[in-house]
């Protein structure tokens, strides 16, 4: 008997002597995964980095020698110029705006063709997706249904390029090199257009004519550049890699709260954006994956529709916090809503997603000398509030906030790189949620005093 399992040590599981780790966000999104990633990616441990959901409604920014770019699709490896950038099969590719950061980067001065791997298997955002995005918005804007309102989308045509995946008729990236892709395009088009016009017959929302055709000449154009691109199976490819004992820094975009399963629906985007969907997003085993690191601010912010527990109620003081932090979108420019630390969420979210080291951002913005931290969601219940131990089935439920309120932590750590120079306010703050979070084995490692790699000090070993 023990003869036997040897020998069938021997070929399953394959070998695998490298790993993957994983960043994600664990609030409404944008709260500086990009800037984690690119410093994570400088420990020389990973040899590649990927994206395996979502798709251009990310906005990704990364800062570095003075350098800024903000990546909607392109990996956020890419001011590193030995990391490989990979864009898995999980990922809705706006072929557009691939090209358009593919020329950002050449300008300066990184030229990533040789080092991007796009999945066969990734699924192909059309020209008329963006459109269907915006009629569905339309719609749901001049709804007299109450239960009917706008997402508030980046208008990518991220939830359209989903839905025809799970209506099996989307397009995927390997099509372009195959000989019907023009019969494949045509007939999506033409169902495109129905759907359209039907938005157009029945809502009175219209896309003129030439701004359509100027959309596919683009498109069309930019998929000519796309078939020079390495378009392979990636999920071989990673596979390979960690076999050869390299390692693999997995990007997520958007966050929990977004989360197509466990966010705030409907107000989420159409992906899953927990690191569960990077194993299916890449096409590798659950086994791979070893840290999941995942990324909070020090408060929390939330662009578009849908319910914000945390939001501050006094509109200057968020007015304040907003143009201190620079909270405006990195993908559309919207002002992002901004809110106190929601300690409840963040456990759901921290339950969700299985994050054994986070990142906390933006300690050197406070402006207030006291600030609330939401630790409990409360229901109206006839005459009485419930408080709840569950995450509700819809945020919109929630009639009132559980708070406590300590000490704000000053506007004066800007750029501090050392634990013993932060200020006794801001470490008082970071106990306090450390103490509140110590029972689901989380580690704060690092904490963000500023946009650049290295505005961060060590928190916890
Ligand atoms: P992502 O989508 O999670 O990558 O985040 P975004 O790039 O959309 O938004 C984060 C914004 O905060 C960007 O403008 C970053 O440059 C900036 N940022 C990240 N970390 C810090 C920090 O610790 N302090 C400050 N002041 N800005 C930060
Ligand atoms: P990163 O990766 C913040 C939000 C939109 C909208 C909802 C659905 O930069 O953190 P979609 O276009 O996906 O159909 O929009 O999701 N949203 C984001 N909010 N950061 C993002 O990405 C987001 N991506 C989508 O504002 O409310
Ligand atoms: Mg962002």
């Amino acid at each position: 008997m023990a003869k036997k399992i040897s020998k069938r040590k021997k070929v399953y599981p394959p070998m695998r002597r490298g790993f993957i780790d994983v960043v994600v966000g664990l609030q409404w999104g944008d709260e500086g995964k990009g800037k984690n990633i690119d410093a994570l990616l400088s420990s020389g441990n990973y040899s590649a980095v990927a994206r395996f959901q979502g798709g251009a409604n990310a906005g990704h920014t990364i800062k570095f020698n003075g350098k800024t770019f903000i990546g909607h699709i392109v990996p956020s490896g890419c001011l590193h110029k030995n990391i490989e950038l990979n864009i898995g099969n999980g990922v809705v590719v706006d072929v557009v705006s691939l090209i358009k950061e593919m020329r950002e980067l050449k300008d300066l001065g990184f030229d990533i063709t040789k080092r991007l791997y796009i999945s066969n298997r990734a699924k192909l955002v059309s020209y008329l997706h963006p459109f269907i995005d915006q009629a569905d918005e339309y719609m749901r804007n001049k709804s007299k249904n109450k239960s009917i309102s706008k997402i508030g989308t980046t208008s990518r045509g991220i939830g359209p390029a989903y839905s025809d995946i799970r209506a099996r008729r989307g397009l995927l990236l390997g099509d372009v090199l195959l000989p019907d892709f023009k019969e494949k395009e045509k007939s999506l088009s033409e169902f495109h257009m129905n759907i359209l016009n039907m938005y157009k017959e029945k809502y009175g929302f219209e896309i003129p004519e030439e701004k359509i055709k100027e959309a596919k000449v683009k498109w069309q154009s930019d998929l000519k550049e796309i078939k020079k691109l390495q378009i392979c199976d990636l999920s071989f490819l990673i596979q390979q890699r960690l076999k050869a004992g390299k390692n693999i820094l997995a990007e997520g975009a958007q966050a929990a709260m977004l989360d197509i399963d466990f966010g705030d629906y409907p107000n989420v985007t159409s992906s899953n954006t927990l690191p569960a969907n990077l194993c299916l997003g890449l096409g590798v085993p659950h086994t791979a994956i070893r840290d999941v690191y995942g990324v909070i601010k020090a408060y929390t912010t939330k662009v578009g529709g849908g319910n914000f527990p945390s939001r501050i109620q006094d509109p200057e003081l968020e007015k304040l916090f907003q143009s201190a932090g620079h909270e405006f979108g990195a993908t559309t420019g919207r002002p992002r809503m901004c809110g106190w630390l929601d300690l409840f969420a963040l456990r759901h979210a921290i339950g969700l997603s299985g994050v054994n080291k986070i990142f906390i951002n933006k300690a050197d913005i406070c402006l207030s000398d006291k600030v609330k931290v939401v630790i409990g969601y409360k229901t109206q219940e006839k005459n009485s509030k419930k408080v709840l131990k569950e995450f509700p089935l819809y945020l919109s439920e929630i009639a009132d906030v559980v708070t406590e309120e300590i000490s704000g932590w000053g506007n004066k750590n800007f750029g501090v790189s050392e634990k013993k120079k932060v200020s006794k306010e801001l470490k008082s703050y970071l106990n306090y949620i450390t103490k509140k979070l110590s029972d689901l084995n989380v580690k704060i490692i690092s904490v963000g005093t500023g946009p650049d790699r290295d505005h961060f000090f060590e928190w916890e070993k």
